[in-house]
C-alpha cells in the first residue's frame, strides 16, 4: 500500500483553530461577545458546528486576555450541580493564589455560604454550598452563582465571559419561572458577556423570539446554518487531492448530498470515502461508491439505530418510513397516507412526535419550513430495514 498522509476528516470531536471551513463571522461574532461583554445566542441544529465556533473564538478571546468560563448544561445531571461548577470554575480562574480563596469565595458568593475543597493535582476547586440545595432552590442557586461572577468580573479588570452550550438541557425541563429568573439575573450584569448555545431549535427560538418570553431581545440571535457549498467542496477537493486521490466533481456533490449538508455527516462520510480509497481503490472515485460508503456508515450505528427504532410506536415507524421514502415531500397527501396505512391527522402527530424525540426537525429556509433528518445517515439505516 502507497504512503498517504493522515486522514483530514476530523469527526466527531469539536475542530480547534484552523481546523473550521468557513465560520468566519460566526466566531468573530462570538469572540466580539466574550471580549465586549455582549449576551449573544448561539442557536443551531444538532452537529452543525456550534460547540466548534465557541472553541475558536473562546481560543482567540483567551490570546486577546479574556477570561471564558465555560459550561455545558446536558453534561450536569441538576442545576445544582452546575451551580456549584460555576462557582468553583469562579475560583480557579477569576480568584488569584489558592490560599485567598476561602476569603475570596464567602467575599464573592456571600449569599450561598460557599465551601471550597482545592485539589491540588490538577488546581481545580470543588464547592458546595452552605444553604437550601433542593431542587426548587436550584435556578435561585445558579444566579445567585452568576451574581458573584459579575462582582469577581468587577474587580478582575478584564474581560470575562460565561458560555453555557445546550442551553435547553437547563432550562427546558424548568419552565418559565426559571426562564424569568435567569433572565432577570443576566440582564442586570454588567460586567460579564454572555453567549448561550442550544440545539432544541424550536425551543431557542421561542425563548429568544416569542414576544412575551424571557429573552426577548436580551441579546442578539447568531443561527447557526449550513457551510456554504463552495466552501465545504473546495475542503473536500483540496483534502483529497492532497493525498493523489481522483474523486469526480460529481462525487464531491454526492457526499454533501448525502449527508444532507450536516458538517458531522459530511465529515464522516469524507472520512468514510478516505479510507476506502487509501484501501485498495485505483480508479476514480464515484457516486455509487460514496452511496455505497454512506450506508457502510450508517450500518455501523445499527445498535443504536436499532434501540431508537425499536422505542418508536407504530404510526411513527410508519410517519418515518413514508417520511424516508418520500423524501418528506408531500406526507399529508391522500396517497401517501393511505400507502403508509395513517389518517392524515396521525400522521401529523407522529411527524410532530419525532420532532419532539429530535429525530425530525423543521428547517426554514427563505419563508419555506420544511422537515429534515436530524442524521441523515438514520434515513438510509430505515430505508434499508423497512419492508
Ligand atoms: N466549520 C466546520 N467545518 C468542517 N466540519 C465541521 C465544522 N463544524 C463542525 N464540523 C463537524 O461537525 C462535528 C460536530 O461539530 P460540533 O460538535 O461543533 O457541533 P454542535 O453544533 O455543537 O453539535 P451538538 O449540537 O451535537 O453539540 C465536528 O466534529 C466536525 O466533524
Ligand atoms: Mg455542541
Amino acid at each position: 500500500m502507497r504512503k498517504v498522509p493522515a486522514n483530514p476528516f476530523q469527526f466527531g470531536r469539536q475542530l480547534g483553530p484552523g481546523e473550521l471551513v468557513d465560520r468566519e463571522s460566526e466566531v468573530a461574532a462570538v469572540k466580539r461577545a466574550l471580549l465586549e461583554r455582549g449576551k449573544l445566542f448561539v442557536i443551531g441544529p444538532r452537529r452543525f458546528g456550534k460547540t466548534s465556533i465557541i472553541n475558536v473564538a473562546e481560543s482567540q478571546a483567551a490570546g486577546e486576555g479574556g477570561v471564558v468560563l465555560r459550561f455545558d448544561a446536558e453534561a450536569f445531571p441538576t442545576p445544582q450541580q452546575l451551580a456549584e461548577r460555576v462557582v468553583a470554575e469562579a475560583a480557579k480562574r477569576l480568584a488569584g493564589p489558592a490560599e485567598k480563596v476561602h476569603g475570596w469565595l464567602s467575599t464573592m458568593f456571600r449569599r450561598l455560604r460557599p465551601n471550597g475543597v482545592f485539589n491540588a493535582q490538577d488546581g481545580t476547586w470543588t464547592v458546595s454550598f452552605g444553604v437550601d440545595t433542593s431542587a426548587a432552590k436550584a435556578i435561585p442557586n445558579l444566579v445567585e452563582a452568576l451574581d458573584g461572577v459579575d462582582r469577581a468580573a468587577k474587580a478582575k479588570g478584564r474581560p470575562v465571559a460565561v458560555v453555557i452550550d445546550e442551553l435547553q438541557a437547563l432550562l427546558g425541563a424548568a419552565g418559565v419561572l426559571a426562564e424569568g429568573q435567569l433572565r432577570a439575573a443576566v440582564q442586570t450584569h454588567e460586567a460579564v458577556g454572555y453567549v448561550f448555545a442550544g440545539s432544541d431549535t424550536r425551543y431557542l427560538e421561542r425563548l429568544t423570539g416569542d414576544p412575551g418570553a424571557a429573552f426577548f431581545n436580551q441579546g442578539a440571535r447568531l443561527f447557526v446554518g449550513a457551510i456554504p457549498d463552495a466552501d465545504m467542496l473546495a475542503f473536500l477537493r483540496r483534502a483529497f487531492a492532497s493525498a493523489g486521490f481522483a474523486v469526480s466533481e460529481a462525487a464531491l456533490l454526492a457526499i454533501l448530498d448525502a449527508a444532507e449538508r450536516v458538517p458531522y455527516n459530511v465529515q464522516a462520510l469524507a472520512s468514510e470515502c478516505w479510507q476506502r480509497l487509501c484501501a485498495a481503490w485505483t480508479g476514480v472515485w464515484e457516486p455509487a461508491n460514496v452511496m455505497e460508503s454512506a450506508r457502510a456508515v450508517a450500518l455501523r450505528s445499527d445498535p443504536l439505530y436499532t434501540q431508537i427504532w425499536a422505542a418508536l410506536p407504530p404510526p411513527q415507524k410508519n410517519a418515518l418510513i413514508a417520511f424516508v421514502r418520500e423524501r418528506g415531500q408531500r406526507l399529508q397527501s391522500e396517497r401517501v397516507t393511505h400507502a403508509h396505512r395513517l389518517s392524515s391527522s396521525a400522521m401529523q402527530k407522529a411527524l410532530g412526535a419525532l420532532q419532539d424525540k429530535q429525530i425530525l426537525r423543521s428547517e426554514g429556509v427563505r419563508g419555506v419550513v420544511t422537515l429534515r433528518m436530524q442524521d441523515p445517515f438514520f434515513a438510509l439505516w430505515v430505508d434499508s430495514i423497512a419492508p
